[in-house]
């Protein structure tokens, strides 16, 4: 029999959990929408946590998905058999329905009737059990009653069966783990006795606790399931291949990377892997609106474009602006039907690639001509910490890239000298870091804060404008301007865009008190503020108020008068996304030095 293709296992579990009474709902950006706490979605649960929490879903509490995932901690890793830094999660959701009985029943149905594989290549394993929560006898009875003997199911701590919370603090639970056996010969005992023999497919967390800001668990309002299954890694296994990268949706990209090496020599399999990996997750990223920078999702695009042109450098691939591009095509082929945003941003994904490429040819041209400065006047063998440092804090050179450079040209780096200069820089950066704050700045820039402020005003101002229904959908501020992306049904009018932009203005004028005091999350509910309340704020958040015109839940700073705002000016109105617009705007004229807002200790909850 024909082994099932990645996208009729994608497909069958998302027809086996309809058929269970699931609703199929679209998985999630990979940009996490009001979530300032993580880059990325990182699992199939985390655009859910509000309904996990006892928020209800519109769909109803049975829900499945297929979410692409991506989990920067992996990154490093990326090379080797198994890990991914982009991976589609299978998942489906009880939300206070069916708990363990069930929710193992399918699993277990699921695996071996629709999947086919044999039971006696499975193994389970179950929480152990601490002072959080006992151990979980009631899983492990569950799989007994299935079929599955005493000797392939293990109890393992905290630290491997228990799942969550995806940020600090959130719903999180006991879970139970799938295992395929991945050894030599038969199976043997399960993960807790030979652990590296077993490949985990399949997680079901019990979430039945939340996690609180100060580590202690309490039981949520509901009990829910949420399981992941990692999609390519099943296709791995049912098509018995020894990597994922050898499975159906992989191959043609991993054939076209080697097609454009000379096949000279045998090729190393990481800098292939790297480069499939890096740049798939790099087309999706792209996909999903974000652009290469030096901060936050743009910084982790850019590090893993350049990762993956640094591993096509070392087998000999060209690149010049067209390398890039290539791949994210094949990708786009490979997974358009299913992602359809990767087929509509098609040019965007390739012009983004493109100039990035171009940028790091440029940088990589630069940093050479340093390198060959420093080592045309080195009397060892060895490029000096300090130098290596420089071709890293000026030219943008990686250690690791030095050090390639460096080995093909035959000369060595003093590594150990890096490490020293980078501390010592690091403990600059850090000086100056508390200098500002003795100004009161910390580390925002005056212009930041500024900025911050005037989003404030700004929020308050599309209540007035537009109505109460607006609420913040992302905001993300750069020295030079603000962005503010807010749920509205319709374009702005020229004649609503000034108004918002006179009342902005006006506030700045009246030269409005800045404060902030500290309350709870209902505290602030009944005073009016405004804020992203399905966020998972903490029990206790600030306030800031600005004179009468705004109030609102934030973690500040902001500048201590709207003042120094200078004047505010709208440049952009456009959609973001369905229902979703973006506003982008800009101020200046004021100071270029501001105190900031302090906390307003007579309003303050308990003081
Ligand atoms: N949220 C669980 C996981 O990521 C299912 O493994």
């Amino acid at each position: 029999m024909k082994p099932l293709s990645t996208d009729e296992i994608r497909q069958s579990y998302l027809d086996f959990f309809e058929s269970k009474g699931h609703a199929c709902i679209p998985g999630a950006s990979l940009v996490p929408e009001n979530d300032p706490t993580v880059l990325f979605t990182t699992a199939g649960m985390h655009p859910l946590v509000p309904y996990l929490m006892g928020e209800k879903h519109p769909s109803g509490n049975r829900l499945v998905d297929v979410q692409k995932c991506v989990r920067t901690g992996d990154i490093d890793e990326v090379g080797d058999a198994s890990h991914l830094t982009m991976f589609e999660m299978l998942g489906n959701w009880s939300l206070g329905d069916y708990f363990k009985k069930e929710a193992i029943a399918w699993s277990y149905e699921f695996l071996t009737e629709v999947l086919q594989i044999p039971k006696d290549m499975l193994a389970v394993t179950c929480f152990q059990g601490d002072n959080d929560a006992p151990r979980d006898d009631e899983a492990a009875g569950f799989w007994k009653s299935m079929g599955i003997p005493e000797e392939r199911i293990g109890f393992l701590p905290k630290a491997k069966n228990w799942w969550g919370p995806a940020g600090q603090t959130g719903p999180c639970g006991p879970d139970t783990e799938m295992f395929y056996w991945v050894g030599e010969g038969s199976p043997l005992g399960n993960p807790a006795t030979h652990d590296a023999q077993w490949l985990e497919i399949w997680n079901d967390v019990f979430m039945q606790y939340n996690k609180n800001a100060d580590g202690t668990f309490t039981p949520l309002k509901q009990q829910n399931v949420d399981t992941g299954m990692g999609l390519e890694r099943v296709a791995k296994v049912l098509q018995g291949v020894e990597t994922v990268y050898e499975t159906d949706r992989f191959k043609p990209i991993v054939d076209l990377v080697v097609s454009l090496t000379d096949h000279s020599t045998q090729l190393p399999a990481r800098h292939v892997r790297i480069i499939v990996d890096h740049l798939k997750a790099a087309t999706f990223v792209i996909a999903d609106g974000v652009k290469p920078s030096n901060v936050d999702q743009g910084y982790v695009l850019r590090r893993i474009i350049r990762r993956a042109i640094r591993s096509a450098r070392q087998i000999g691939i060209p690149f010049e602006g067209g390398f890039t591009p290539l791949i994210a095509g094949e990708v786009i082929a490979q997974y358009g039907h299913i992602y359809g945003n990767l087929k509509t941003n098609a040019k965007d994904i390739r012009d983004v690639l493109s100039h990035e490429e171009q940028q790091f040819l440029k940088t990589l041209q630069e940093g050479m001509k340093q390198f060959q400065k420093i080592t045309g006047t080195l009397k060892s063998n060895t490029i000096a910490g300090q130098d290596a440092f420089h071709l890293y804090d000026t030219y943008g050179f990686p250690i690791e890239l030095t050090k390639e450079i460096a080995a093909e040209h035959g000369f060595a780096v003093d590594e150990k000298g890096f490490a020293k200069s980078f501390e010592a820089h690091q403990d600059l950066s850090r000086k100056g870091a508390e200098q500002k704050f003795k100004g009161g700045l910390a580390d925002h820039s005056a212009e930041t804060t500024k900025l911050h402020t005037a989003t404030h005003l700004l929020n308050a101002a599309l209540h007035t404008v537009l109505g109460q229904h607006i609420s913040q959908k992302g905001s993300n501020i750069t020295a030079e301007r603000l962005r503010f992306d807010f749920n509205h049904p319709d374009k702005m009018t020229p004649e609503q865009i000034s108004e918002v932009e006179r009342l902005v203005n006006e506030a700045i004028a009246a030269d409005l008190p800045v404060s902030y005091h500290v309350t709870t999350v209902d505290g602030a509910k009944k005073e009016g503020a405004i804020g992203v309340f399905g966020e998972r704020y903490g029990s206790e958040v600030k306030v800031y108020v600005m004179g009468d015109f705004s109030r609102e839940i934030c973690g500040g700073p902001h500048v201590s008068r709207t003042g120094v705002l200078g004047s505010f000016k709208i440049q952009k109105e456009e959609s973001s996304s369905a229902g979703v617009r973006r506003i982008k705007a800009i101020v200046s004229g004021g100071p270029a030095e501001v105190e900031v807002a302090g906390e307003d200790l007579l309003s303050s909850d308990g003081v």
